[in-house]
C-alpha cells in the first residue's frame, strides 16, 4: 500500500504521516497509543491529567505493548487558579448537582504536574513529547534535545508557530478551528476565546512562515483530508475525533453514541466546562449554564469545579452533562473499529483520492 512517507515520518520514525492526538481525560489510553504506533502511525498518550504515578504506569504499559515510537502529550499552561467568583459559579452549578443527586464538593487548587510529567518523560526515555497550551521553557527544551527526545508544539496562529520554532520545537501542529477539544491557543491575551482560524487557511500560512515540519489538525478524518493537508504543505496530520471510536480508546459509550448520532451543525466552542475554549457537541449543560448568564471561572479552576458533575454524569450514563469534545467532521466518524483499521482505511482512501 501507498505510504505517503514525508520527511517527518523519518524524523519521528513512523511509516504513515498520521498522528493520533493525545486526548486527555480518558479517550487516549496506553492501549490506543500502542495500537496506533504498532500499526505504523504515531500513537499519543493523553497524559495531561495523569498524576505522576499513573503516568509512569501508562508509559510502562505502552512500552510493553510496542517497540515503535510513541508520544506523550502534556499541557504547559501558564494559567493560574482563580477562585474569586467561586460562590457565584457554584450557585449556577447547583441545579445540575441536584439533578445528578450529588453534593457540592470541597474545592482546592488544581495540582500542577506539568514539570513532573515532563521529567518523567525524560527519565523514562519517551521518544516524542507533544505540548499544548504553551511552550516548554529553554531549560526543558535543552534537556529534551540532550536526551534525543523530539518536541511537537501545538499552535493556532502563524505567530504562535514562529514562537514554537524559535523556542526549539522539532515540529508544530497547526490546529484549525474545526478541531475537537481545547483550542491550543497560548496567545490568550490576543485571543481570549482561542484563535479560530480554519485549517485550510492556517496550514499553508504556517508552512510559509517556518522551516520546521507542520502537522495539520482540525476536521481531518479520512484520506481526502490527509491528501488535502499534504497538498497545503503539511507533512502529517493529527487526528482526534476519528479515534474516539477506536476499539482501544477509553471514550465513554454514551459519548461514543453522541459522536455517532451528531453532525457538523451540532458542535460549539465553549468555555463552560473548563474555563478554556474547547469544541464539543452541544448538550444541556452548555445550553443551561450559558442561559444562567454566569461567567465560568478561568482555566484550570473551572475545570476543577465542574469535575464532580462530569464524573457523576459519566457514572449515570448521562451525556447531557458530560464534556463531549469533538471536531466538525462528525459525519465522517460513524464506525467503531480497531485503530489499525482506521489507519488502513485512511491510507486506502488517500490512495483512491490520489488516483482519482
Ligand atoms: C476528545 C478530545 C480531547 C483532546 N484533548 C487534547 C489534549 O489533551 N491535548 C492536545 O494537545 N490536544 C487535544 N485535543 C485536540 C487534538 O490535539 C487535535 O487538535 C484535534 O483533535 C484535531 O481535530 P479533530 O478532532 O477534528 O481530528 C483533543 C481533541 C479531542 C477530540
Amino acid at each position: 500500500m501507498l505510504t505517503l512517507q514525508t520527511k517527518i515520518c523519518h524524523l519521528l520514525g513512523i511509516e504513515y504521516p498520521i498522528i493520533q492526538a493525545g486526548m486527555a481525560g480518558g479517550p487516549a489510553t496506553p492501549k490506543l497509543a500502542a495500537a496506533v504506533s504498532e500499526a505504523g502511525g504515531l500513537g499519543t498518550l493523553g497524559a495531561a491529567y495523569l498524576a505522576p504515578g499513573a503516568l509512569r504506569k501508562a508509559i510502562t504499559a505502552i512500552k510493553s505493548a510496542t517497540r515503535k515510537p510513541f508520544a506523550v502529550n502534556i499541557f504547559v499552561s501558564k494559567e493560574k487558579d482563580d477562585f474569586s467568583r467561586l460562590a457565584e459559579v457554584q450557585r449556577a452549578l447547583a441545579p445540575f448537582r441536584k439533578e445528578l443527586n450529588i453534593d457540592e464538593p470541597e474545592i482546592s487548587n488544581a495540582a500542577d504536574w506539568s514539570r513532573q510529567q515532563f521529567d518523567i518523560c525524560i527519565e523514562m526515555g519517551v521518544p516524542i513529547i507533544s505540548t499544548a497550551f504553551g511552550l516548554l521553557d529553554n531549560e526543558s527544551m535543552q534537556a529534551a534535545k540532550f536526551a534525543g527526545i523530539k518536541i511537537i508544539a501545538m499552535t493556532t496562529t502563524v505567530e504562535e508557530a514562529k514562537l514554537a520554532e524559535q523556542a526549539g520545537a522539532d515540529a508544530v501542529v497547526a490546529q484549525g478551528s474545526e478541531a475537537g477539544g481545547h483550542r491550543g491557543t497560548f496567545s490568550l491575551a490576543t485571543h481570549p476565546d482561542g484563535a479560530q482560524i480554519g485549517t485550510m487557511s492556517l496550514v499553508p500560512q504556517v508552512v510559509d512562515a517556518i522551516r520546521i515540519p507542520v502537522i495539520a489538525a482540525g476536521g481531518i478524518a479520512d484520506g481526502r483530508g490527509l491528501v488535502a493537508a499534504l497538498a497545503l504543505g503539511a507533512e502529517a496530520v493529527q487526528i482526534g475525533t476519528r479515534f474516539l471510536l477506536a476499539e482501544e480508546a477509553g471514550t465513554h459509550p454514551a459519548y461514543q453514541q453522541k459522536v455517532i448520532d451528531s453532525n457538523e451543525e451540532q458542535t460549539v466552542i465553549t468555555k463552560i466546562f473548563s474555563g478554556r475554549p474547547a469544541r464539543g457537541i452541544s448538550n444541556r449543560f452548555i445550553k443551561e449554564f450559558e442561559k444562567a448568564g454566569t461567567r465560568p471561572l478561568p482555566f484550570p479552576s473551572h475545570n476543577t469545579v465542574t469535575r464532580d458533575i462530569r464524573t457523576a454524569a459519566a457514572q449515570q450514563n448521562n451525556s447531557e452533562f458530560m464534556s463531549l469534545w469533538a471536531g466538525q467532521s462528525l459525519r465522517l466518524v460513524n464506525d467503531q473499529m480497531p485503530a489499525a483499521q482506521i489507519l488502513e482505511e485512511i491510507m486506502r482512501n488517500a490512495q483512491k483520492t490520489l488516483k482519482g
